[in-house]
């Protein structure tokens, strides 16, 4: 439409994730510890509070012991190392957790011993990308513009039952797929009444048109990706890996779910954001590499973060607090000991929004149905004892 054609600055979001997952983590409760009075008390209060925090996150540093061989005393220098930076992180949540002015509550949850430096470096910068692309090609209208519904005071599509659980990108930067299929499982389910878990892997493995898998990439990409492939794989036939691998032709061409494109939200508009959201879960780019976002445990998060998006999460609701302040529900990817539960509650603000939250949302458009599940088993032949395989019916 007439929409004049806008430069924008894209940028391949990722956070490249760093350490081993901790992979006994649950719930955000136990494997987050917070920081009592007494723990900074003293050296070896603070020393027994990285022992406890070492049990749930390394379990194989906390009974090391000095063997005195080279190896094993640049060992130590590291433990050494990461100590002190643990220490330090301790005391900064200590003090932010002590304040009166802040409506969130910070963790020592698996980055605590990531100084924010490397933090951001490992997930942020050394990833980023910024590209500059004229126009685009679908994307460029904006369908809630003329809504004139009252916006609800509060939604919230994990209730209405348009949210997988929560996914964990592992050691590879590909935010930028977890977030679209955020948005896509959504708009499905709310089209077709189903919610299938769909396929981060075949975004990171086949949409290499721009984006570049665990190296970052765009929502906005991807969605058309989805469209121009004629749909997108469910998770169980093209199940997550954390790696960059070959595309896989005979998964790609699975469809589970067909969308027709995608439309860009308004920026800088909180309004316009609202109304989307209040229809569909909506994919976002955010600023996620600050110390505070790295902690961040519970409560309504407004810490300081600035417009360098850097990732890429998914809107699923929005709501008020009992102290009156609003706040966007998202859902991140980083596992379910991140956060509340994998979820962080961001201020609500106006113009570019908490971490540019604002600046560069977009949701995907579905009006096709989805192919029917008869479809989907022609490619695979039926044998006489009832195993089954997939092969393209074709060859
Ligand atoms: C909204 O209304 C205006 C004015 O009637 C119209 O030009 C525009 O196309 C409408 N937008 C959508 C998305 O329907
Ligand atoms: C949105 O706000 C940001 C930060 O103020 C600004 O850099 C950007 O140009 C704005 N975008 C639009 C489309 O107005």
């Amino acid at each position: 439409m007439a929409t004049a054609r806008r430069f924008v600055a894209f940028l391949l979001l990722c956070l490249l994730p760093l350490l081993p997952t901790t992979s006994a983590a649950s719930h955000g409760d136990s494997v987050v510890l917070g920081v009592a009075d007494e723990d900074i008390q003293s050296e070896s209060a603070i020393f027994s509070l990285y022992r406890r925090w070492l049990a749930i996150h390394r379990p194989h540093d906390i009974n090391y012991r000095v063997t005195g061989r080279d190896w094993d005393l640049g060992r130590q220098n590291t433990l050494l190392k990461r100590y002190n930076i643990f220490k330090n992180n301790a005391r900064f949540i200590h003090a932010s957790n002590k304040r009166t002015d802040v409506t969130y509550t910070l963790g020592l949850n698996k980055f605590a011993d990531l100084p924010n430096e490397e933090f951001r470096a490992i997930y942020t910068s050394s990833t980023t990308r910024v590209l500059r692309q004229q126009g685009g090609v679908m994307g460029r209208s904006f369908m809630y513009q003329n809504d004139t519904q009252p916006l609800p005071a509060s939604v919230d599509w994990r209730s209405r039952g348009a949210v997988t659980g929560v996914k964990d990108q592992g050691p590879c930067g590909s935010c930028w797929a977890f977030s679209t299929v955020v948005a896509v499982e959504g708009i499905n389910q709310i089209k077709s009444g189903q919610l299938i878990s769909l396929s981060e892997q075949e975004l990171v493995d086949c949409d290499k048109k721009v984006n570049q898998g665990c190296n970052g990439g765009l929502m906005d990409y991807a969605f058309q990706f989805i469209a121009e492939n004629g749909g997108i794989s469910s998770e169980d036939d093209y199940p997550y890996t954390a790696t960059d691998n070959k595309c896989d032709l005979t998964k790609k061409h699975l469809h589970s779910v067909v969308i027709d494109g995608y439309e860009d939200v308004p920026a800088n508009s909180t309004d316009a954001l609202m109304r989307a959201v209040s229809h569909q879960p909506v994919s976002v780019a955010i600023e996620a590499g600050g110390i505070e976002f790295q902690f961040y445990w519970k409560g309504v998060f407004g810490g300081a973060c600035g417009t360098n998006l850097d990732h890429g999460v998914a809107i699923v609701g929005h709501g008020e607090s009992k102290e009156g302040i609003k706040y966007w529900i998202i859902k991140n990817s980083w596992g379910s000991d991140w956060g509340e539960d994998g979820y962080i509650r961001m201020k609500m603000n106006e113009a570019e929004g908490l971490c540019g939250i604002n600046m560069m949302a977009s949701y995907p458009v579905k009006s096709t149905p989805n192919p029917s599940k008869a479809k989907i088993s022609d490619t695979l032949i039926y044998l006489p004892t009832g195993r089954k395989f997939g092969q393209p019916l074709a060859s």
